[in-house]
């Protein structure tokens, strides 16, 4: 029984949930530490069983130490043998994950558990995923680690000629040659393509004057990193070190304003009226949730009512974009603690040239 399962089971009592089906899989390998591609939980306040198919029959009986496994082969109808399931555990109204059901799959759902009532269930598992376990946050932490080290790395290949590609490619390799997968394709952005906030790695070769932003995390066993810092190919101009300044400064007013109690929006907003009339160019949210996958369970934006909790992990990632010119980001990954923030993040924000 793992941790996650039973602080699903306490959210479940606080709601009246008599039973729940996890099968968003993200949810679900939150919940059971399973790897596999395809895995449901069934929940009740007194009993749970893991559902999968024959492909991940051995890995779920290893991985899920102490829960009941239940796989069906290929030919068996999936809904139907979760449905049965469920009903051989008492069940009669059970939740589902509303959220993360297609329409197709709800009317599949709703014919095979004929006579059970199913409940729509919302925004159960997200705060509960936001706030992260002592085991979660080690390894948050070394995948934090490794994207430091990566970072390290390759800054040292940033010069004239070299191609964004290249510097793309170098970072894979790093990840993976340190046991570790992408937790995203690389953004290696350079000169005016740096504007995109979200473009991915080119033919283009550096240049003199160009502000190059990379934007790289690690997915070490299984839990991510997603580091940005924008450094100048050559020289830096006086516009170069104004726009690093401006985001810099609302960076570190972004990550003073953290600790628990406070709201999201709050913080999105300190880190735009720190940012001047920069923040016009601040075209996106300042960060988001950290975890199994890089864009986890919480948002920090201007509408965000979540409130900072100790150990939830957020990114705090403010960027100026200025179209025809370039952009800089400068994106940390921190801890809320009890009065403050842990910051996971050490490769250095000074202006590297
Ligand atoms: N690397 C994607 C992001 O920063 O959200
Ligand atoms: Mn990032
Ligand atoms: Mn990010």
């Amino acid at each position: 029984m793992t941790q996650n399962i039973e602080r699903l089971r306490d959210a479940m009592t606080e709601k009246g949930l008599p039973a729940l089906l996890v099968s968003q899989i993200d949810n679900v390998q939150w919940a059971t530490g399973f790897t596999g591609s395809n895995g449901f939980l069934l929940i009740t306040p007194t009993d749970e069983r893991f559902i999968t198919d024959g492909r991940y029959t051995l890995q779920a009986e290893k991985q899920l130490a102490g829960v009941r496994v239940e796989s069906y082969n290929s030919g068996v109808d999936g809904n139907k043998f979760i449905a049965q399931n469920a009903i051989d555990m008492g069940v009669s109204q059970i939740g589902f994950e509303s959220d993360a059901t297609t329409y197709s799959s709800y009317e599949k759902l709703k014919s095979s558990f004929n006579g059970v009532q199913l409940t729509p269930v919302e925004g159960l598992i997200t705060p509960l995923r936001a706030v992260k376990t002592p085991e979660e946050l080690d390894k948050i932490r070394r995948a934090c680690k490794l994207a430091d080290a990566c970072f390290e790395h390759v800054k040292r290949m940033v010069q004239p000629g070299i191609s964004e590609y290249d510097i793309g490619l170098e970072i894979e390799f790093y990840f993976r040659r340190n046991g570790a997968q992408l937790a995203f394709a690389p953004i290696v952005v350079s000169g005016e393509r740096s504007a995109s906030p979200h473009g991915r790695a080119s033919e283009k070769k550096l240049e003199k004057g160009d502000f190059l932003t990379l934007d790289l995390g690690a997915n070490l066993d299984d839990y991510c990193s997603d580091i940005t810092r924008t450094v100048v190919v050559g020289e830096a101009s006086d516009r170069h070190r104004e726009i690093y300044g401006a985001c810099l400064r609302s960076q570190l007013a972004a990550l003073d304003a953290m600790k628990p109690g406070v709201l999201a929006k709050d913080i999105d907003r300190i880190s735009r009226e720190a940012m001047g009339d920069y923040a016009q160019y601040f075209t996106h949210g300042l960060g988001h949730g950290l975890g199994r996958v890089v864009h986890d369970a919480g948002r920090m934006n201007s509408t965000s009512d979540t409130v900072l909790e100790p150990n939830q992990v957020w990114t705090v990632e403010p960027g100026i974009y200025i179209p025809g010119f370039g952009g800089v980001r400068i994106e940390d990954d921190v801890i809320v603690t009890a009065n403050g923030i842990d910051n996971l993040t050490g490769a250095t924000k000074d202006l590297l040239i």
